[in-house]
């Protein structure tokens, strides 16, 4: 058991945290995606308790986080041109580029073994200040437990590591709440690797870049895409096809499932609660506006969450079929919540 302090997020306790990561401790401090679980990135005592409190598996790598643009040129080489223009646009903000790792600087457990580095100068002011009051790259993966749904409140925090980490900012609600886009540039044109904040049509406005690719087969070239994700405690259900449709279908599930599970639960749209079928054992989690996907990705990983907290024994949920902006990091998201346990009507 390590003792768990938590923090305020004031410059008093700020220097406290910066002194903490000097010191090789563990951080979990608010970001503008999903909290991060932070450690100085290059001491690998200190990432070693980052894997430790998480309980993640080793050959998958950390972000450093960063608070210049200037510190890039410490950490990697063969910067291509196209790192310049995407951070003049997007840093800082919600997304991640991997280079090629400057060899000999960065810890080998902080890039699980690879010769790659993922970067990432967050937009978050306090996670700002904490980095530059620290002068460190803060190595630091969401703060869940690992497998379990990204924290977008320090009480999901609390929840997964009080008592495992050293300190926690109480920060409120993180503004997003889905993570970072992943676009690896250490080779050739930019691939996206994980869907993130940031689309794939905004990263075009500014750079060519190759699409995510939902379940792709070969070389897995982020290490995280292979490893359970997300997931909430009851088994999960995701049914995928036209609107009407699938609602049709939740419905027709339901008495079904009364018969095996205790209880239920169904995640839909704010506009799908009338349409849902009420009775007994069953409980309804809207997620957001089907018109307003910033809203579901805000909520998205809080509902998942809510399902444990009300003790369901299976959950149902719709697909959102938006395959363009947002809707495509949602949508992975989702497909990892349920384990590809989907359903195409
Ligand atoms: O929004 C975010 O990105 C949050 C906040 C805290 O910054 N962080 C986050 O970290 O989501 P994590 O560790 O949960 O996810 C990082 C992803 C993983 O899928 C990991 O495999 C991938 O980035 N990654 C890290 N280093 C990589 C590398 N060198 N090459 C390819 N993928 C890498
Ligand atoms: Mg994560």
């Amino acid at each position: 058991m390590v003792k768990t302090k938590l923090l305020k997020t004031d410059k008093h306790d700020i220097k406290i945290a910066a002194e903490g990561i000097k010191q090789g401790k563990t951080v979990v401090f608010p970001t503008e995606t999903v909290y991060g679980l932070g450690a100085n990135g290059l001491n690998k005592e200190a990432v070693q308790k980052i894997y430790l409190a998480k309980g993640r598996p080793a050959d998958n790598p950390l972000i450093l986080h960063i608070g210049n643009v200037s510190w890039v040129e410490k950490l990697a080489v063969n910067i291509p041109k196209e790192f310049y223009l995407l951070v003049d646009n997007f840093w800082p903000g919600p997304l991640t580029v991997v280079l090629q790792a400057k060899k000999n600087v960065i810890p080998e457990i902080t890039l699980g073994g690879l010769d790659t580095v993922a970067l990432r100068m967050p937009g978050h002011p306090l996670a700002l200040e904490l980095i530059n009051e620290g002068d460190l790259p803060i190595a630091a993966p969401s703060a869940n437990t690992s497998g379990r749904p990204s924290p977008t409140n320090h009480s999901h925090v609390i929840e997964d590591l009080y008592g495992k980490v050293d300190y926690i900012f109480l920060g409120g609600d993180t503004p997003i709440g889905i993570e970072s886009t992943v676009l690896d540039l250490s080779g050739g044109k930019g691939k996206i690797l994980r869907p993130g904040s940031i689309t794939y049509e905004e990263l075009m406005e500014v750079v060519e870049v190759e699409e995510f690719v939902e379940g792709q087969k070969g070389k897995i070239l982020s290490p995280g895409v292979k490893y359970r994700h997300y997931q909430p405690q009851a088994p999960m259900k995701v049914i995928l096809g036209e609107d009407n449709h699938v609602i049709e279908e939740i419905n027709r599930r339901i008495p079904h499932l009364l018969k095996i599970y205790q209880k239920i639960g169904v995640l839909c749209f704010d506009e799908d609660i009338d349409k849902i079928l009420k009775t007994d054992r069953l409980h309804i989690v809207p997620v957001g506006s089907k018109n307003n996907l910033l809203s579901v990705a805000n909520n998205l990983y809080k509902t998942l969450r809510t399902f444990d907290t009300l003790k369901v024994s299976y959950i149902l949920s719709r697909g959102i079929n938006h395959p363009q902006g947002l809707g495509i990091a949602i949508s992975n998201r989702l497909n990892k919540a349920c384990g590809n346990n989907i359903d195409i009507i």
